[in-house]
């Protein structure tokens, strides 16, 4: 299986961008580190634990890494996923497991350091923060990612968070264009793509018609985050966004996108955090990035279903 390390800050569709990867004996999920994002960072790291722990995984590791976006003001979004970033699930105990000491930007830069070039496929949903210090205290880990495949920006989409940007970019524009910058080759996951990945409540009762633990908690996860979207956009049911990483990872024939040049807007306040995407090729700007805008959103729902059925 591929060996890979989630960067994430959950956030309903992160833990159900986890719950695809542990269901899935393609992948082999190395560990988990969490970043400040959608929630400040204690409540993503124990959103991590609490995700891990309900899927029956607690051998995997977390690991926190940063708290704060590196030149911005921080941008939370409990608007979107409610106060505790996981709203949807009951609470009672607090997570089983504890974080791990080290911390996850270090862990970032030794395994990749000690493994063999290629070895690891880094999976980002969240802001990039964290690949970002990784980089810049390390720059030889570039040449030994495998790939960096993440859900963030969007071209035709434009913006979720502001009208121009995108959450994830939005929230720490400099990381992003660290990691755009980096020459790692990067798939990216937008809006084009995840806003196309409706979760309408026939998809949800698909989730629930089978029955298991995190089958049900993912159904109750994303009813909640989609009372905001559902108002917002008025569609059928709201985008499911993170777990289309994974997804390309197990089914990239389903997606369709160009290699391009990305480049971050990190300075202009109107537009802030925005990808701009060389679609047309109208630079001589080498590409980049794989930047997905097509997707079979039914054959999406088809494999996720079928993939959380397999968790406990
Ligand atoms: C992204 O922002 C977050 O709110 C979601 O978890 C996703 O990673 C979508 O813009
Ligand atoms: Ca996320």
């Amino acid at each position: 299986p591929r060996k890979i390390i989630i960067d994430t800050d959950p956030g309903q569709d992160d833990a159900v961008a986890i719950f695809l990867a542990l269901a899935s004996p393609e992948l082999d999920v190395r560990a988990i580190v969490a970043v400040a994002g959608n929630v400040p960072l204690p409540r993503t790291s124990e959103n991590a634990r609490r995700v891990l722990e309900l899927a029956g995984r607690t051998d995997i590791p977390v690991y926190e890494g940063a708290s704060r976006p590196l030149a911005a003001a921080q941008t939370t979004a409990e608007h979107v996923h409610g106060p505790t970033g996981l709203d949807g699930l009951d609470f009672t105990a607090p997570p089983a497991i504890a974080a791990q000491p080290e911390s996850g930007i270090t862990y970032l830069i030794d395994t990749l350091r000690t493994g063999t070039p290629g070895e690891y496929t880094l999976v980002a949903l969240g802001p990039l923060t964290n690949l970002a210090i990784a980089l810049t205290l390390a720059p030889d880990i570039a040449t030994l990612v495998r790939e960096i495949v993440l859900m963030g920006g969007a071209w035709s989409e434009l913006g979720n968070i502001t009208p121009a940007a995108e959450f994830n970019i939005y929230a720490d524009p400099k990381a992003a264009e660290i990691v755009f910058g980096a020459g790692i080759p990067l798939v990216v996951l937008p809006l084009d793509v995840t806003h196309r990945c409706l979760a309408t409540p026939a998809r949800l009762a698909a989730f629930r018609a089978s029955g298991n633990r995190c089958s049900l908690a993912a159904a109750d996860m994303l009813s909640f985050s989609e009372r905001f979207d559902l108002a917002k956009y008025g569609w059928d049911g709201a985008p499911l966004h993170d777990p289309c990483t994974i997804a390309w990872l197990l089914q990239p024939e389903i997606f369709g996108g160009r290699s391009v040049n990305v480049r971050i807007e990190t300075e202009s306040p109107l537009s802030r955090g925005m990808t701009v995407v060389d679609w047309w090729k109208v630079t001589d700007r080498q590409a980049n990035a794989l930047f997905l805008r097509d997707v079979d959103d039914t054959a999406f729902y088809d494999l996720l279903t079928a993939r959380l059925a397999r968790l406990p």
